[in-house]
């Protein structure tokens, strides 16, 4: 079995403020730092250092510098990344003294992801590989109708929410992972445990997981529920910290770690992620989150 993530690749501007800026508003920064970033970038790196093989596909531009360095000394495979003609995409994040981010997406890049390259790419994966996907690269709906022919194992994270997802064959996927803001919007109704019992009675075999910040997650698999709390954490940059959530329940399952242990992992390194500055910076090698998660406390413990 494989995994391929198809997905962004992003420079992150980030800028620390004292709040995030509101409408009308003109605010300094008290500092700003160039990260390397993109939902997909995040999300791979964090399966590598996850410890399990993953291919990378998506496009960078003719200046990246940083990102597929950063990949490939991460243990990304890089043979479906593109360089293409035009900018790298970039993110603009303020982050406030709590640690919350607020983040523009600019696709560049992110947006030459073509049918042609999608094509080209599924020609080497099959029935039972895992596929990974976000929202931030172009030619999503052709890549699903592809993946879903062949058999492939889709887990998405529809992030960020656009409206057009709804409108998803929800029937292609096998799991889905996407937080409380997304779940509300997918479920049509703003109330994230909507969606749950959705799929509960429309897609019972699709496995759901729903974020939920400091207060955990709830995984939906089989008509069983596991909830996991979140673990206390420095909270520095909550950035990626989803993301490194991800990567690190795609490596769970590629190992077929029993389903507690999994979400127990997943959750201690995105604490951990939590306490450093940056998205792909931050996110932990398997070998701290083990040696660290015995010794986190749940944030149920109050
Ligand atoms: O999930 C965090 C990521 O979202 C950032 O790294 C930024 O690039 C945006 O894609």
């Amino acid at each position: 079995m494989k995994i391929l993530n198809f997905g962004s690749c992003n420079i992150d501007l980030v800028y620390s403020v004292k709040h995030i800026v509101q409408p009308g508003e003109t605010l300094a920064a008290e500092g700003m730092a160039r990260f390397p970033g993109g939902k997909g970038l995040n999300q791979a790196i964090a399966i590598a250092r996850a410890g399990a093989p993953v291919y990378m596909a998506g496009c960078v531009g003719e200046d990246d510098d940083m990102l597929a360095p950063l990949l490939s000394d991460s243990g990304v495979d890089l043979t479906y990344l593109r360089t293409v003609k035009g900018p790298t995409g970039h993110a603009i994040i303020q982050v406030d003294e709590g640690g919350e981010n607020c983040i523009i997406i600019f696709p560049g890049a992110n947006g030459a992801v073509s049918c042609d390259h999608i094509d080209q790419v599924l020609q080497d994966f099959e029935e039972g590989d895992i596929l990974l996907l976000q929202n931030e690269i172009s030619n999503i709906p052709y890549l699903l109708e592809r993946a879903g022919e062949k058999g492939m194992r889709i887990v998405l994270n529809p992030s960020p929410y656009a409206e057009w997802m709804q409108n998803i064959d929800l029937g292609l996927l096998s799991c889905v992972i996407l937080n409380e803001t997304e779940a509300g919007c997918m479920a049509g109704t703003g109330q994230p445990l909507d969606f749950l019992e959705q799929m509960r009675i429309s897609h019972p075999k699709l496995d759901v997981v729903l974020t939920l910040g400091s207060a955990g997650c709830i995984f939906q698999k089989e008509g069983m529920l596991y909830r996991q709390p979140s673990f206390k954490t420095n909270v520095v940059d909550t950035t990626g910290a989803g993301d490194t959530f991800t990567g690190y329940f795609i490596a769970g399952l590629y190992r077929q770690e029993d389903t507690e242990e999994l979400l127990r992992i997943a959750t201690a390194a995105a604490a951990i992620a939590i306490a450093g500055e940056g998205a792909a910076s931050s996110i932990p090698a398997y070998e701290t989150v083990r040696a660290a998660v015995d010794h986190m406390v749940p944030n149920e413990a109050d």
